[in-house]
Parts: C-alpha cells; sequence; structure tokens
C-alpha cells in the first residue's frame, strides 16, 4: 500500500510547498499529492482560489497577477511554488499526483509536460493526473493515451469502477467515509488502482490495509508509514 503525502507532508509543513514536498521525500513517501491551477497559463500549486486560508494575500488567484502570487508567503516563508518547480523536484525520487484544479489546465499541462521530458527526462510514467472536474481527464486522455488518470470522487456513485473503466482511467480515488469492499474488488478486477483520501489515523490505515487498497492520501507520511509497518508485521 503506497503512502502518498497529501499536498506533501502537510500534517506539519505549509501545505503544497516546496518545504512540505521536500520534507514528504525525506519522510519516505512512495509519492507526493498536489492540487494545481493554472494563472495565466503558468500552473500553480495551491488547494484552494482563495488565498486566505494558505497564504498572506488576499481575494482569489485569478483577481492577481502571477508576480504578486508568487511573491505572497504561503507560510514558513515559502512560496506558492509553480508546477515547474514541482516537477524539477520529484524527478527521479518518486511518482506525483497532480491533481488538477479549476479552469483551462489541460492545454498548460500538455505544454509543461512536453517541456519536462525534453528538458528533465521526465518520464511519463512519474505521473497520476487526477481530478474531480471528468472532462479535463478525458482530454487529457484523448491528447495523451498512456498518461496515468485518476478519476476523484467525493461520493460512491454506483457502478462507479465500471465508469472510471469506461473512460480509460488508471485508478478511481476515493473519500474515506464511503470505501467499501465491493468498489475495490470491482476496481481490482477491471485492472484499476484505488487510492483513498485522507487517511490519518492508525485505525483507517489498518482498515483501508484490510480492504486492500493500493495507497492512502495522507498528511502525515512519515507516522503513516510507521503504522503501517507495524500492522505488516
Ligand atoms: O487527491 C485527493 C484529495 O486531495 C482530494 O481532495 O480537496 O484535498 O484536494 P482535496
Ligand atoms: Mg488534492
Amino acid at each position: 500500500m503506497h503512502i502518498i503525502a497529501h499536498r506533501g507532508a502537510s500534517g506539519e509543513f505549509p501545505e503544497n510547498t516546496l518545504l512540505a514536498i521536500e520534507q514528504a521525500l525525506l519522510q519516505g513517501a512512495d509519492a507526493i499529492e498536489i492540487d494545481v491551477y493554472a494563472v495565466d497559463d503558468e500552473l500553480i500549486v495551491i488547494h484552494d482560489p482563495k488565498l486566505e486560508r494558505t497564504t498572506n494575500g488576499s481575494g482569489t488567484i485569478y483577481q492577481h497577477t502571477l508576480s504578486y502570487l508568487m511573491q505572497l508567503d504561503a507560510g514558513q516563508g515559502q512560496r506558492i511554488p509553480t508546477l515547474w518547480q514541482v516537477l524539477q523536484l520529484v524527478h527521479g525520487r518518486c511518482w506525483l499526483n497532480i491533481e488538477l484544479k479549476g479552469k483551462n489546465t489541460v492545454e498548460p499541462l500538455l505544454a509543461l509536460l512536453t517541456r519536462a521530458q525534453s528538458e528533465l527526462g521526465f518520464e511519463l510514467s512519474e505521473l497520476l493526473v487526477s481530478s474531480f472536474n471528468h472532462h479535463l481527464l478525458l482530454k487529457l486522455k484523448n491528447a495523451v493515451p498512456e498518461l496515468r488518470l485518476g478519476a476523484l470522487t467525493a461520493s460512491l456513485q454506483l457502478n462507479y469502477a465500471d465508469y472510471a473503466r469506461q473512460l480509460g482511467m488508471y485508478s478511481v480515488h476515493c473519500e474515506i467515509n464511503f470505501m467499501d469492499q465491493e468498489l475495490v474488488e470491482r476496481a481490482h478486477a477491471l485492472g484499476l488502482c484505488v487510492y483513498v483520501y485522507t487517511v490519518d489515523q492508525p485505525d483507517e490505515i489498518e482498515e483501508m490495509l484490510q480492504l486492500g487498497v493500493d495507497g492512502i492520501f495522507t498528511n502525515y507520511p512519515a507516522r503513516s508509514r510507521m503504522w503501517l509497518h507495524d500492522k505488516l508485521k
């Protein structure tokens, strides 16, 4: 079961920053999950479209220029990273789950991936792109069929695994409160991976292990890894 650092090691460090990502890598995370929006064709790493919760800015990301956003304090002196900076940081160290938020992300992402492949030697296999917006995933599927894609859901629709399979997804990403054995079994039977968010407690980790899920998104990669290790003994 993979440990995926949710917004980096966000339980201990400012979420979605290079610091939280570097710390998650040092803590042995198998993967990093980040949230990405497009502003002026640049992909930036932040969870909320509103700035107040995680930065010293105010208003929404769309009301400001990129240069204003780039100089904000995102906690502990960190800046809002660009996706390019994150690709540079994680390349060759672990796999990366880019969660697309907001609008107009597909074209900038395709351009950035092309650049990352040629300039960094980035492999598509290092990536898993997910979104609650399945229209975006379908566009990506058509543009780059080999890109791994994950269909996020915040509920448990009937036949969700069958739906994701039809879309050509690699994985389903589900909220922990809606997880059940039937979904996991059906997804696996169809060749899909199952990733669950957000899993921070030892009893939850044990439950996910019993269900046989492929990975958990956790805000605490170090202690989740330790608890997982204990359960596997
Ligand atoms: O990708 C898993 C999880 O991050 C989805 O929800 O709101 O935390 O981005 P959210
Ligand atoms: Mg997310």
